[in-house]
């Protein structure tokens, strides 16, 4: 059942990659796949018969939908059928928790094609599908609707005080917690600020587009290629959105062109595509367009107000952060962006409080540590202003605040080497030499500034299966129905099995991206190492035992009474530790058992009991240079060295690689990305690359990744690996803006920190 699915097309390392061990910089296994066009991608795959939809976009925020002309739509040769809430005929579930996926936050999720009501601009509203993609683009522009238009609101921070606090037993967050009297300690101090903090709505731009192809089997089987961060939850959320039992519905994701948090939850044009293929009986694929990529999520809209304060000698006393967020009228979504700041700092008195407003938007989505990236950037402004206030330098600050354990849990570390961090970091970039004063360094036309700050992001650990199974020829097939968005999943997994089991990495095949593959969790949260990475290990430490007891049975065995700790598996062989030549091969040892394969499952399950003792995190130091040129208003960001702390790094290349890319989306962040509402219209505009702007080449310079020593067996018993997906963005912003005022003095508390607001 796990050998490998031939056209999943799982790769493998190239021969005579040879051993590989934890902490190697092993290039990616799929890179070969990817750069030659062979790794294919949801929009990528053929049926025979496909036929093409193109979704309708709706363009009033708030109403219901009057009327719907399709007939010219459907006059134009080609077309097949133009669906819409009132003609669809396949049966679409009444009640809302047939259509929650496994991330779905509290209340009643958006159904597409459900009924008249119109809950924000850009919604689905038809999809036309027809035998090209052409003929169903030209009728989509064709199909044209009225609209009973009711009063909308899009505008958070015109709202604020119809903020409510989210209910969180029922979205199953950690509500904000305090502690001492924080307002209190703030009147009291001798040394304090207090400002507003605000982050604009960022939207996912991945370079794949949200697409899903549904095949049409024979027997009415679907197996559908979709855009996602978990194969099993679409396919879950197609079950049972329309009624579909488990074994009629196969979603696959082997390749994702990129994802972080857009594809967490299957977005419309999976039940559409599957709406139509059921209708229709015939496969069906639909890709939405980079513009309405901008209609089903993004990060929220954030809000902070922040206090902080501090002895005269630099001891903080008071740390409030209030943070409001939007959400839809649909959804409760919450990422509680006040949570780290209650984490970072040693503190006698913190207030912590989160609110939510309802717009008539669509649903916010988890996008590249959620909560943090803007939770932290404010802290992080924050505390830049109070060391100015103190006159202190922002690191030694920082320092003297050093949480040794959490402050608001009481409880200590499972792991937490931000200090290492602060060491690395600040030694690499050169932080001694920086001059306090603000405006003190120039270089021709630009002013220069170094700004620092302290990043954090939460080690998950979730549930998983692996199975691994060792064929007689030597090969090792590893799966669970895990997701590669470009991450290096393919490439960790691999490496983890390959050390584990002693093999050249190119015996091994991790094979992920199918439902029907052994359970996983969503590729989200930076988990996958710490949950998956360590069920790899834990399989291949069974499938070890298994193979000593089968070279136990064999006559005369050197192995009789002995442990696994006294043997060694070292290229496909079997032998005493030390000893190489004292031996057997794994193809005889099947051999004599008279197995072409021998299989292992292993449950991955989190340390509960030993967990719950700690607080349990990523940390890390990131430290950056602006240059600014005054009369223009432009910043450029020429040096970053990011130093985190995130447990045993497995794959050295493809975790820096993902600091890298964290630090490239915080500077564009930072500088570049924002949705812009026009309120009136109830409508994001500038929904394309060409107005979101989004950092490229050209604005990204030197950045290095330091990963400090560090190794967490209360996260990972198996690894002692944390996770680097989300950490690598965290604090970038801060950092910037910090540097930013180092530059010119000018404090910048919102982002992005665009020319207009330095002029
Ligand atoms: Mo991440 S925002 O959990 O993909």
């Amino acid at each position: 059942m796990t050998d490998l699915i031939p056209d999943l097309r799982a790769p493998s390392a190239p021969e005579g990659t040879g051993r590989v061990k934890s902490g190697m910089p092993v290039s990616r296994v799929d890179g070969r796949a990817k750069v030659t066009g062979a790794a294919r991608y949801a929009a990528e795959h053929a049926a025979p018969d496909l036929t093409y939809g193109v979704v309708v976009s709706g363009t009033v925020a708030k109403g219901r939908i009057k009327t719907i002309d399709t007939s010219a739509a459907e006059a134009v040769p080609g077309v097949i059928a133009v669906l819409t809430h009132e003609n669809r005929k396949v049966k679409m579930r009444g009640n809302d928790l047939a259509y929650k996926d496994m991330t779905a936050p509290a209340g009643s999720p958006f159904r597409p094609l459900y009924s008249d009501r119109i809950f924000y601009s850009g919604q689905p509203v038809a999809l036309v599908v027809a035998e090209t993609f052409e003929a169903a683009r030209h009728a989509a522009s064709l199909v044209s609707l009225t609209y009973d238009v009711e009063e909308h609101d899009t505008n958070l921070l015109a709202n604020l005080g119809r903020a409510y606090k989210p209910r969180p037993l029922k979205a199953g967050f950690t509500p904000p917690s305090s502690k001492g009297d924080a307002d209190a300690a703030w009147d009291a101090a001798p040394v304090k600020i207090e400002a507003q903090y605000y982050n604009g709505v960022e939207h996912h731009n991945p370079m794949e587009m949200h697409a899903s192809t549904v095949v049409y089997g024979e027997d009415g089987h679907l197996t559908v290629y979709d855009k996602t961060q978990s194969s099993q939850n679409s396919r879950w959320y197609i079950s049972h959105a329309f009624g579909l039992s488990k074994d009629k519905v196969t979603v696959r994701n082997p390749y994702v062109g990129g994802a972080f948090g857009s594809g967490l939850r299957p977005q419309y044009q999976l039940p559409l595509a599957v709406m139509a293929a059921l209708q229709l009986k015939r496969s069906v694929r639909v890709v939405l367009t980079r513009q309405q990529m901008f209609s089903f999520g993004h990060r929220p809209e954030t809000w902070h107000r922040i206090k902080l304060a501090a002895d005269r000698d630099g001891q903080l006393s008071a740390i409030v952060h209030e943070a409001i967020q939007e959400t839809s009228r649909l959804e409760d979504y919450v990422e509680v962006v006040v949570n780290w700041s209650g984490q970072m700092y040693a503190c006698d008195n913190i207030k912590l409080a989160y609110e939510l407003v309802g717009t008539d938007r669509y649903t916010p989505i988890d996008m590249r540590a959620p909560g943090a990236a803007h939770g932290v950037h404010a802290l992080e402004v924050a505390m830049d202003e109070l060391a100015y206030e103190l006159k202190m330098d922002p690191l030694a600050f920082r320092l003297k605040n050093y949480a040794e354990k959490n402050p608001l849990e009481d409880k200590p570390y499972s792991s937490k080497e931000l200090r290492q961090c602060y060491q690395l970091g600040s030694e690499r970039f050169g932080w001694k030499d920086r001059p306090i004063e603000p405006r003190s360094m120039r270089d021709g036309e630009e002013l220069v500034g170094w700004g620092m700050a302290t990043g954090m992001w939460d080690s998950l650990v979730m549930v998983a299966r692996v199975s691994a199974v060792l064929h007689a020829d030597g090969r090792l097939v590893v799966s669970s129905a895990a997701s590669d968005i470009g991450t290096g999943t393919y490439t960790v997994m691999s490496m983890i099995a390959a050390e584990a089991m002693g093999l050249p990495m190119e015996r091994v095949t991790f094979q992920l991206g199918d439902s029907t593959l052994p359970l996983a969790p969503v590729e989200g949260g930076s988990s996958h190492v710490s949950t998956v990475g360590s069920g790899v290990a834990g399989a291949c430490e069974k499938l070890q035992k298994t193979l000593l007891k089968m070279a136990q049975a064999m006559p005369d065995s050197i192995f009789r009474k002995l442990q696994l700790r006294q043997v060694e598996f070292n290229d496909g062989r079997i032998h005493l530790r030390g000893q190489p030549d004292n031996g057997v091969s794994l193809s005889e040892v099947l051999a004599h058992a008279g197995k072409d394969r021998v299989e292992e499952k292993f449950l991955l399950t989190p340390q509960m009991l030993k967990q719950r003792k700690y607080s349990r995190a990523v940390h890390s130091a990131v430290f950056c240079e602006v240059r600014v040129n005054e009369k223009l208003g432009i910043v450029r960001v020429t040096r970053v060295v990011n130093a985190v702390a995130a447990g045993r790094i497995i794959s050295a290349k493809t975790a820096e690689s993902q600091i890298v890319g964290g630090v490239v989306w915080g500077i564009s962040q930072a500088l570049h990305e924002e949705t812009y509402t026009d309120h009136r219209l109830g409508r994001f505009m500038n929904h394309n690359y060409a107005e979101y702007h989004v950092a490229v080449n050209a604005d990204i310079h030197d950045i290095q990744v330091i990963f400090a020593d560090e190794d967490d067996r209360v996260v990972s018993k198996q690894l002692g690996a944390k996770g680097v997906g989300e950490i690598g963005i965290v604090g970038v912003a801060a950092a910037v803006s910090n540097a930013i005022f180092h530059a010119t003095g000018k404090r910048l508390r919102t982002t992005p920190m665009s020319p207009d607001k330095l002029l």
